[in-house]
């Protein structure tokens, strides 16, 4: 959540981090704010809004620096405003902060530091940290940096931090502890970002801050790295990011939800490249190559993970249970995390996450390891928390997903599922070679086959348009196909604000069905397969209710297609590889209810691309 940049060298600092912030607002959006430093006085613009908001307000006010903090938010504590928005300036102004995280025990602080004259203008508790590092720095004398220390060991909760101070114009200090920091070494100068993308048009060269850690970084170039509880400095490791800049930009498409769901052909390719090879059925995964051997035996899988992320784990667990025989538990990892789960030394616990810096699939992995299980992750950012705390795992190779409504990375989650899926299998020989190799071409022709399910879009625009005059609507899976519901309910949800609902369409009939009203849409997802006949039956139930049905079917599959008020065709498909399919037309069905709706794709209200805070 909310996003952070940072800036210090020889240019001007504004540019920088109006166009950092630019590239982070999908972190968080109700508020965007800068701080640019001096030894007179820090001058702060802040405005409750966008960040194109922040940029009309400060047209014409001095926006000259070469050292400057800013921030885009994603309301935790006080309501979306000016007053709330970050930066936050100490009681006397010689101290910005800006904070991605939730500090717990800002009442104390905020108590403590009341006692000792400090005035409270916002409702955050940012301006806590503010003004502690301030009043360090007056009651102690010490140091800018020594002051963030002390102030931190103070502070309980999740953070990444950046600061500065007219104390001392030239440094930076930047922390984190649960939230992900990022510092690009220029040329002469440095970037920090809570992304890696908002660094990566101006340098590939960074290092990431490790948990518990500070750094200190000075316009002489000096950057030094340190734990925050101790003074042990550490080298820092500088690493090159593999950010393709195109990659982040829109290429044409309106939104970057829309390009992302075209970009699925080559994206599902990606997560399969050098790792499938079609002729033998072979799966290499190099990067759990060590555990796979133990996996293959393992007496239970349990999957982590949260929303979209989740549900390509159920699809993992069906495919998994189905096809090589392991058993698999899925849980959230919001509840996973305090429902005290029973995990076994021999466990394996597979941490599933788009951005690798979910605070819930964090805490999730930490239990397991703590728990003695062997915690492997699947992740889209390289580098990550996830990545890095898991003892191994697979990157999806999604490319950087912007659009808030995740889409290419959950078909590159799936598709590296079906892949562990196959490797297990072979290795358990719960299938033959012959059928290894069948599937193994199931998954390859997949790229393919989904540009055909993408042509689909008059079909699922004049679906939008519909769907968009209901107030309601209701997915029905079975199978494979029920993960796929709960995804094309969920996007829906999240950017149209149609209220939706996914069910296994055998529950219908235990309760649910009382909704159903004359013209209510229900998205029956029905392709080919085992219990494509068991869903064709709720179809008629629903039908029997005067529901208005939508089918997602199978190219030529009329019967089950005239059954429906509307239909979208999907390319033939096995079962094994089908929700890769079928889950196309329902992101396209979401992404034109919300055009139709008028309501920005890309930054849906209330919502924020990483969940960095509980
Ligand atoms: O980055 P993660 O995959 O861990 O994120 C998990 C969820 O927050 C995420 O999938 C969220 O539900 C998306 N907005 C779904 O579109």
């Amino acid at each position: 959540m909310c996003g952070i940049v940072g800036y210090i060298g020889k240019k001007e600092a504004y540019p920088i981090l109006m166009g950092g912030l630019s590239r982070l607002e999908y972190r968080g959006y109700d508020s965007a704010g800068v701080a640019l430093g001096g030894r007179k006085d820090i001058r702060l613009y802040k405005r409750q809004g966008k960040v194109a908001d922040l940029a009309s307000f400060a047209e014409g006010k001095d926006i000259s620096g070469t050292i400057g903090i800013g921030h885009t938010r994603w309301a935790t504590h006080g309501e979306p405003s000016d007053r709330n928005s970050h930066p936050h300036l100490s009681q006397c102004g010689t101290v910005a902060v800006v904070h991605n995280g939730i500090i717990e025990n800002y009442r104390e602080l905020r108590e403590d530091l009341g006692r000792h004259g400090y005035r409270f203008v916002s409702d955050t508790d940012t301006e806590a940290v503010a003004h502690l590092i301030e009043h360090i720095c007056e009651r102690t004398g010490t140091t800018f940096p020594e002051a963030v220390r002390l102030a931190l060991r103070e502070v309980v909760g999740a953070y990444a931090i950046v600061a500065i101070s007219t104390g001392d114009p030239d440094t930076v200090v930047v922390a984190r502890k649960g939230s992900p920091l990022v510092v690009g070494i220029g040329d002469g100068e440095f970037f920090i970002a809570s992304d890696a993308t908002a660094v990566a048009e101006h340098t590939r060269r960074v290092v990431y801050l490790e948990e518990g850690e500070m750094a200190v970084l000075r316009r002489n170039e000096e950057f030094y790295v340190s734990s925050i509880n101790g003074h042990d400095e550490r080298y820092p490791i500088v690493m090159e990011i593999e950010a393709e800049l195109e990659a982040i930009g829109k290429n044409g498409f309106a939104h970057f939800m829309e390009k992302e769901i075209f970009e699925q052909p080559e994206t599902i390719l990606d997560s399969m490249r050098g790792r499938l090879d079609p002729e033998t059925g072979e799966v290499r995964l190099n990067g759990i190559a060590d555990h796979i051997d133990r996996l293959a035996e393992a007496e239970r899988i349990i999957f982590v993970a949260c929303g979209t992320s989740f549900y390509a784990a159920i699809l993992g667990e069906y495919l998994i249970e189905r096809y090589a025989g392991i058993p698999v538990e899925v849980d959230y990892a919001s509840e996973f995390r305090y429902r005290r789960p029973l995990i076994r030394k021999k466990d394996f616990v597979f941490a599933v996450s788009q951005s690798g810096e979910t605070a819930d699939t964090l805490a999730a992995i930490r239990l397991a390891k703590e728990a003695g299980a062997t915690v492997l992750g699947i992740c889209n950012v390289v580098g990550s928390s996830i990545a890095r705390e898991t003892a191994a795992g697979i990157y999806t190779h999604a490319g950087p997903e912007i659009g808030v409504a995740s889409t290419k990375a959950f078909t590159a989650q799936v598709t590296v599922l079906s892949l562990i899926t196959l490797a297990l299998a072979k290795r358990r020989k719960m299938l033959s070679d012959e059928e290894l190799i069948r599937l193994g071409k199931e998954l390859f022709a997949i790229p393919e086959k989904v540009k055909r399910a993408l042509t689909k879009q008059n079909e699922c625009r004049e679906i939008a348009v519909e769907i968009s005059r209901s107030s309601d609507a209701f997915y029905l899976g079975r199978g494979v196909c029920y993960p796929v519901a709960l995804e094309g309910a969920l996007k829906l949800k999240e950017i149209s604000y149609v209220h939706a609902e996914a069910y296994p369409a055998g529950e219908m009939k235990h309760g649910p069905i009382a909704l159903i009203e004359d013209g209510t849409p229900v998205i029956a997802v029905a392709p080919d397969g085992e219990i494509r006949d068991k869903i064709v039956g709720s179809i008629q139930e629903m039908k029997a209710r005067k529901a208005r049905v939508i089918a997602i079917v199978t190219e030529g599959d009329m019967a089950t297609a005239a059954l429906a008020d509307r239909f979208v065709e999907v390319p033939v498909a096995d079962e094994f590889v089908v929700a890769l399919l079928a889950v196309i037309p329902l992101q396209l069905i979401a992404y034109y209810t919300a055009v139709t709706l008028g309501h920005d794709v890309d930054r849906p209200r209330n919502l924020a691309k990483s969940v960095t805070v509980e």
